[in-house]
């Protein structure tokens, strides 16, 4: 099945771009800090979106030449646009469907992709076409969150009835956000050879506050994002549904905790 980028389940509002921005620097010391690509080295961003990962890449390998893509011209433009607000010059956007690539075999060193095979009715397809545009020897850097890693303090069902209607209408529209656990596989069976997965955990509690804004500001956002719908298909009653999202902020007052785990894989791909 094609995806269909209007079924994209976070919607291309300005609240889910400022989002994107936000998890993308919020979270840049745990998901980049071991990533680096050597001077000269060609590598394809994935899935771009609005380039809030991108110019991360870009600044700290800034002699590397980045080639990004997305499905969705609007979301480049505001790619580009942030680009060159931030002063990148060592990226080239274009629109691409990851299916469906248009570049040869091998043209890439290296390739990285982030929150994209959440999205896809057929992630292994899309580590096969990304796998073919990489060079023998050449890495892949995929990395992907799992709502199912969502535990806190205090415990609701209500909570957890609203994280499964974002979990729900992602499956309805063909993704998969518990794909965190899957990368593992996934990444084998592509056959990629070395591969490391590594968990990234976001931890927020009174002793670690600085994490707050981010559960806030990135994951219960993301719920909310999805409140029409899940009212629309009947998931949850207006009263659930306010309760729910009420009881994921109580996690980040005082007394209350919330974790949240992030896959990184990286792998090679071999002869
Ligand atoms: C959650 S966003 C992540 C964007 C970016 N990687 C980030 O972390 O900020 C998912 C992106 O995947 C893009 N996308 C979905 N299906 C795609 C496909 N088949 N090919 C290329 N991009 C796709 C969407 O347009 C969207 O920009």
């Amino acid at each position: 099945m094609e995806p269909d980028p209007r079924m994209y389940v976070h919607g291309r509002t300005v609240r889910e771009a400022e989002r994107l921005a936000y998890q993308a620097s919020g979270l840049a010391h745990i998901l980049h800090h071991d990533t680096r690509y050597p001077a000269g080295s060609r590598v394809l961003e994935a899935a771009c979106g609005i380039g809030a990962q991108t110019v991360i890449l870009a600044k700290n390998s800034p002699e590397a030449e980045f080639v990004a893509v997305d499905i969705s011209p609007e979301s480049l433009l505001q790619a580009v646009r942030r680009a060159a607000r931030e002063g990148c010059t060592n990226i080239m956007f274009r629109t691409a469907d990851v299916y469906d690539l248009p570049f040869g075999p091998g043209s890439f060193d290296h390739v990285f992709v982030c929150f994209l095979l959440e999205h896809l009715p057929d992630p292994l397809f899309a580590l096969h076409r990304l796998k073919a545009v990489l060079r023998q020897g050449g890495t892949i850097t995929a990395i992907e969150g799992d709502h199912g890693s969502a535990l806190f303090y205090p415990e609701s069902p209500d909570a957890h009835r609203v994280i499964r209607c974002l979990i729900d209408i992602q499956a309805a529209m063909g993704g998969n956000s518990l794909i965190g656990r899957e990368l593992r596989h996934l990444m084998d069976e592509a056959g990629f050879c070395s591969v490391e997965i590594s968990p990234r955990i976001v931890y927020a509690d009174a002793g670690h506050p600085e994490g707050r804004e981010g559960v806030k500001n990135i994951f219960i956002a993301m719920v909310e994002g999805v409140r029409e719908e899940a009212l629309s298909r009947g998931m949850v009653t207006g009263p659930e549904w306010e309760k729910g999202i009420r009881d994921l902020y109580r996690t980040t007052e005082n007394g209350g905790t919330f974790a949240y785990t992030f896959f990184k894989a990286v792998g090679v791909k071999g002869e």
